[in-house]
């Protein structure tokens, strides 16, 4: 063997996975909207999955949906999600929760109720006690219960963690993140992201959510104790707003939050300072930096959230007296995160092994992001409390 070729056998990944297609997972989707095709694009790509239901409120929807990616036979005629779930001739394994958020927590503690493993969308929810809610529906079902930030599976993203892991930091003390757009307010398709009654939380949600999973899973989800914040609306209410190319025509529509912010007490000391905006009149709000008493990590913004980072990360650190940089090569990854997302989750449920994105880590990223719109709304700040579930 030529010496070049002997290298790439080294490369060459020695243990792919093998799907055991003897057993299919019978899966349903609830809500067929905008995130639902990149939900159903992944199932179609799992051997062993049967996609067999799906509802949406709005009547034709979900037919016209399985229609669009070309899947027959596949049950649509329900009322609603309560409707499919009792639906016992579907015996179903699994649910992907694609609603908006308002809808996240009900259909969520149905689904769990009725025994089905469920990949819950993010954020988990709008309020913590909705969160608590579907902590304790998890808990008495015995079920998975996964939330779908597949920003997780990137090797950008394994590669915080593992440095924080390593020790090469010392005791974590102080974390800035957020991120955010300069123009960017989600309405390509629809109001269902800016309205109060369907979304519930703005810009805190939507991207808020993944700015704070990014450093809190790197650092083991300490739990929040305090939370002080505040959210407000300064360019989604303006009825002279220009987005990305389209004119923004939904200003009386704009209910909940395009900036928020917050400074957050957690458990060991670590403190958090955190923003995020759908638009501002700045290219980033900063990057994202991890303080500790042997190092630091600058983790580059992107100019929107993508799941990623904007550029390579930096370690600085004192070494023999002199303070160092090491750059820490942007990494590639070999596959799709939201395949990856799905993947994990039907491997979880199959085998009923713990959840890739567990709840029980979420639910103080959902208590961060609550805490903030409950903190603005009474003008102090709060302290979290989160029972033992
Ligand atoms: N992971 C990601 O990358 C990602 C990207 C975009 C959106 N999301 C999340 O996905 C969720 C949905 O976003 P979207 O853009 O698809 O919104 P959307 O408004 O396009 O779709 C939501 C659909 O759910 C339906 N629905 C709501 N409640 C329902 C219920 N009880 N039963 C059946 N159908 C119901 C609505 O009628 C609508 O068709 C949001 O929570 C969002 O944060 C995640």
């Amino acid at each position: 063997m030529a010496e070049k070729n002997i290298l790439d056998a080294f490369k060459e990944n020695h243990d792919e996975k093998v799907i055991d297609t003897n057993r299919k997972m019978r899966v349903a989707i609830i809500g067929t909207g905008w995130i639902a095709d990149a939900h159903i694009a992944s199932y179609k790509k799992q051997p062993d999955v049967e996609i067999v239901a799906g509802c949406d409120l709005i009547p034709g929807k979900a037919a016209a949906f399985f229609k669009k990616h070309g899947l027959e036979g596949v049950k649509t005629d329900y009322a609603s999600h309560k409707e499919m779930l009792a639906d016992k001739s579907l015996n179903l394994d699994c649910v992907s929760v694609c609603t908006y958020n308002r809808q996240h927590a009900p259909c969520a503690i149905d689904s769990l109720k009725a025994g089905i493993n469920v990949l819950l969308e993010k954020p988990m929810c709008v309020t913590l006690e909705e969160g608590i809610e579907i902590l304790k529906a998890e808990k008495e079902s015995g079920k998975v219960l996964s939330i779908g930030f597949q920003p997780r599976f990137d090797n950008n993203m394994k590669m915080i963690k593992k440095i924080v892991e390593s020790g090469e930091l010392g005791d974590v003390y102080y974390i800035q993140t957020g991120g955010g757009r300069r123009r960017g307010i989600p309405t390509p398709f629809g109001t269902t992201f800016i309205e109060d009654k369907t979304a519930g939380l703005g810009a805190l949600g939507d991207i808020g959510c993944y700015a704070l999973d990014c450093v809190l899973n790197a650092v083991g989800y300490p739990k929040p104790l305090t939370v002080t914040g505040h959210k407000g609306v300064y360019f989604g209410s303006d009825p002279n707003y220009i987005g990305y190319g389209e004119h923004h025509d939904y200003a009386e529509k704009f209910t909940t939050d395009d900036f928020g912010c917050g400074f957050v007490r957690m458990e060991g000391g670590i403190i958090l300072d955190f923003r995020i905006a759908w638009a501002m009149n700045i290219n980033t709000p900063g990057d994202s930096i991890i303080l500790g008493t042997k190092g630091g990590l600058r983790i580059p913004s992107t100019d929107c959230w993508n799941g990623s980072i904007g550029g390579p990360l930096v370690l600085y650190k004192e070494v023999a007296g002199i303070q160092t940089e090491t750059i820490i090569p942007v990494q590639s990854t070999p596959y799709d995160l939201f395949d990856m997302k799905i993947r994990t989750f039907i491997d979880a449920s199959k085998n009923g092994t713990p959840a890739p994105v567990p709840a029980s880590q979420i639910i103080y990223n959902q208590a961060i992001l609550s805490g903030i719109a409950k903190s603005s709304e009474l003008g102090h700040e709060i302290e979290i409390e989160i029972p033992e579930i």
